[in-house]
């Protein structure tokens, strides 16, 4: 990478976990910690990108010169990483660990102990990554992959099925990698080849990572 690649260029990033309400007091989410995500909000910033990062609710400070837009649900997200993107967008990286599913309806009052079992009725959320990468005037696309098992074939699989230009796959099977630590280990797939990176810092990581994404970037006229 050059390092002035991103110079000038429009870069959406969404990070962290979602939450999908059961009622007025409880949740469905997950363990992202939204470090990844910001920390390539940053490492985008530094090369020159202006940045805005769709962020799930997460107890990180906002990156130094980049543009928060908080959410809490998958719609929300929908909602604003689209809105985001008609604003102009060059490159959109998807590092949200987004809900598949919500509750079919959100309670209006607290759920009140009763049966000794009981059940919650789910139904599918929007896809954000999915939609942008659909679009007539994608932007050039990177999703992520939390995988456990089959790193590769369900990676590759996820970057057709989704029309991506690249993905990034985690396995989060590793302990101390992944979700809600510092530290990742990946592995990019592009449609031309792949490249192993760590175990490293999510710092370190992010910066390789935007070079990377900085090359492919010049390389393919969409
Ligand atoms: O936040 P951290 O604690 O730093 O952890 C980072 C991470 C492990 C969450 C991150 O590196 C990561 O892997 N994010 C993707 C997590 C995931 O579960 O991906 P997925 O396989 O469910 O989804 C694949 C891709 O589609 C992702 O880019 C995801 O953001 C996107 N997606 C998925 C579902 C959905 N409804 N909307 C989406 O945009």
């Amino acid at each position: 990478g050059n390092g002035t690649a991103l110079t000038g260029k429009r870069v959406v990033i969404t990070a962290g976990p979602t939450r999908e309400p059961i009622d007025p007091v409880r949740y469905i989410s997950n363990h992202s910690s939204g470090k990844m995500g910001y920390a390539l909000a940053s490492a985008a910033r530094a090369a020159g990108a202006h940045v805005v990062l769709v962020s799930g609710p997460v107890t990180l400070p906002a990156p130094a010169g980049v543009e928060v837009r908080g959410v809490l649900t998958a719609q929300d997200m929908l909602r604003e990483a689209s809105r985001a993107v008609d604003e102009g967008c060059d490159l959109f990286i998807a590092t949200a660990a987004v809900a598949d599913y919500r509750p079919e309806n959100c309670a209006g009052d607290k759920i009140k102990k009763s049966s000794e079992a009981m059940s919650l009725s789910l139904v599918r959320n929007p896809d954000t990554l999915a939609t942008i990468a659909g679009r007539t005037d994608a932007p050039f696309t990177v999703g992520f992959a939390a995988e456990t098992a089959d790193v590769e074939r369900y990676a590759t699989e996820k970057m057709q099925r989704k029309k991506l230009n690249m993905i990034v796959a985690n396995d989060v099977s590793a302990p101390g990698l992944g979700f809600n630590s510092d530290n990742n280990a990946v592995t990019v797939f592009w449609p031309g080849g792949n490249e192993s990176m760590g175990p490293d810092s999510k710092t370190n990581i992010a910066r390789r990572l935007m070079a990377m994404i900085g090359d492919h970037l010049g390389e393919v006229a969409r």
